[in-house]
This record gives structure tokens, sequence and C-alpha cells, in this order.
């Protein structure tokens, strides 16, 4: 059973059975604004390079959204989109220059690349104090160790989501499904971070179902449309839903989890669309001050 914590005097918790990542993401962008507001008095504007490589759609809805949001905070965002068909040496040195401009406070080049191009050769050339996805192995290593360091977005909006919801992490029982490098790995540093005691289960798991039925905080992040149904949950467990699915011949969208049949047992669960999607962007917007608050606080 997971107890939520009740709010003190300087603490808001939204405590809710279902998880509004739509709202508790608009605070941390009020929380950003003034942050970059903040920064703007003290004559440092935030700058957010993204880098778009070919035309993908699902990539150029992604860009698009995080071009609004840095608009939103008052962020200046670069945007430099690349043909599909730009080589790596290309993509190096527009890095490279970016990285040597002191206008610049972060940047992200957005995923998938064309397969030319290799992927760990281009995240590991972001000047890791620039490397607002958190994704450089520096970053990555900082994170294992508990030192200071940019964190992977996705995971740390899930923190964001758990703490701000009133649901303690430290002691619980935490399984996160899913091991990749951008989710499952990150977040089972930060539960850990948080004294969670955390669990890692992937496609090789055998017998998923006792392993999950041990959460307390369940999070999923293995693109599998509603692999999770009532019977992987344990009665009153936190479900954290990182999925995201269109429904096949409708607009409708749906997660990893089947939320129908796992909402009536859990304690809090988040919804999909409005649950974990809107807290990566907010927690980009949050990486950006961080870079940019360097030397400026
Ligand atoms: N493509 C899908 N998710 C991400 C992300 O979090 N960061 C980047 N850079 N690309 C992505």
């Amino acid at each position: 059973m997971v107890f939520h914590k009740k709010a003190t005097r300087n603490e808001v918790y939204i405590v809710a059975k279902i998880i509004d990542g739509k709202a508790i993401s608009a605070q941390i962008k009020e929380e950003v604004k003034q942050q970059v507001a903040r920064l703007k008095a003290k004559g440092k504007e935030v700058t957010l390079a993204v880098i778009q490589v070919g035309n993908d759609p699902a990539s150029s809805v992604y860009v698009g959204n995080k071009k609004k949001a840095c608009e939103y905070v008052g962020i200046r965002s670069l945007s430099y989109e690349l043909p599909e068909e730009t080589t790596q040496e290309k993509l190096l040195s527009l890095i490279d220059e970016l990285n040597g401009r002191e206008d610049v406070d972060g940047i992200l080049v957005q995923l998938p690349l064309p397969a030319w191009i290799s992927e760990e050769g281009v995240l590991e050339r972001i000047s890791p104090s620039k490397d607002v996805d958190g994704f450089h192995p520096q970053n990555v290593g900082a994170l294992c160790v508990g030192k200071p360091g940019l964190v992977p977005c996705t995971p740390a909006g899930i923190i964001e989501l758990l703490k701000r919801s009133g649901i303690e992490i430290a002691g619980k029982e935490c399984v996160v499904v899913g091991r990749s490098n951008i989710v499952g790995k990150p977040m089972a540093l930060l539960l850990l971070g948080e004294n969670g005691t955390v669990t890692i289960a992937h496609s090789r798991t055998k017998d998923l179902k006792r392993v999950t039925s041990r959460a307390d905080i369940l999070v999923v992040a293995v693109g599998k449309r509603k692999l999770i149904t009532r019977e992987y949950v344990k009665e009153g467990a936190v479900v954290i839903d990182v999925g995201i699915h269109r429904t096949s011949g409708s607009k409708k969208l749906c997660g990893d989890v089947d939320y129908e049949s796992v909402e009536p047992v859990c304690s809090a669960i988040t919804p999909v669309p409005g649950g974990v999607g809107p807290m990566t962007i907010a927690m980009l917007m949050h990486n950006c001050v961080e870079s940019a608050g360097k030397g400026f606080n």
C-alpha cells in the first residue's frame, strides 16, 4: 500500500487518483518562466539550439512543441533544420560551433537521426554543460554516482509527478519495466537516488507479472500497447505510463498500460494523453535554465 504524504505549509501537492501531468507541467513552466525572467533581469538571455535532421513528421511535431514551449517561458530558441542527406561531419561541425558560442546554453539534437549518422558520436560531441537532454555519458555517469548534472527529461518529469502528488518514494518497491537509455535506466537511477528499492524488468525478464506485482510504484516504458493489465498490478500501487500509441483506425491515444483495466485497482495513475507526456518538455525547459543559470545565481 502506498501512503501519500500530506502537504506542509510550503509544499503544494496535487493529490488525486488521476495524476494530472498537464496541471503539474503547467506549474513547472510557470516556475521556469519566472526563473527565465530573473536571469533576463541580470542580463542573461536563456537560449536553446534545436537541431533536426530530415523531416520525419513525428520529429517535426516534437520539435515544434519544444519551440512553442520555449516561446511560452521566454527562452530564445535557435532552429537548425538540416536536410536528410546531411553528413555526420557537417552535423558535428555545427555542434562544435554551438558548443563554442557563449550565448547558447542548451543544444538538443532531435532523435532519431538518419541511419548513416552515429547517434552515439553526435550525443558525445555535445558539451556536457549544454546537454539539456542529459544523454552525454558524463551526465549519465554523474547521475549514476549521485553528482550534479543534467538529467534526462522524461524520468526527471516522472520524479516531479510523484513528488508533487505527495507520493513518497523512499523505502518503496519500485519496478521499472523497460531499460532504454532515455527512460528506463535513468528512471531506475533517479528512483534509487530517492531511496526506493528498485528493480528493472525488460523483454528477457521471466514471469513479468510476478515482478510487477510487487511494485508499490510501477513505471512502464516498453513501447507495447496495453501490455500491463490488472493482473500485473498490486492493489493500491501507483502506476506511471510512459507509452504513447495511436489506437489503430482511430485518433485515440493509449499507453503501455491498459488504463480501463488497471485504474480500478491502483491508488494513482497517469492517463495517456495528459500524464507523463507534457512533463518531458517542461523538464527540458527546466534543464535549459539549469544550464544557463550556472554563474548567474
Ligand atoms: N526523440 C524522442 N524523444 C527524444 C528526446 O527526449 N530527446 C531527443 N533529442 N530526441 C528525442
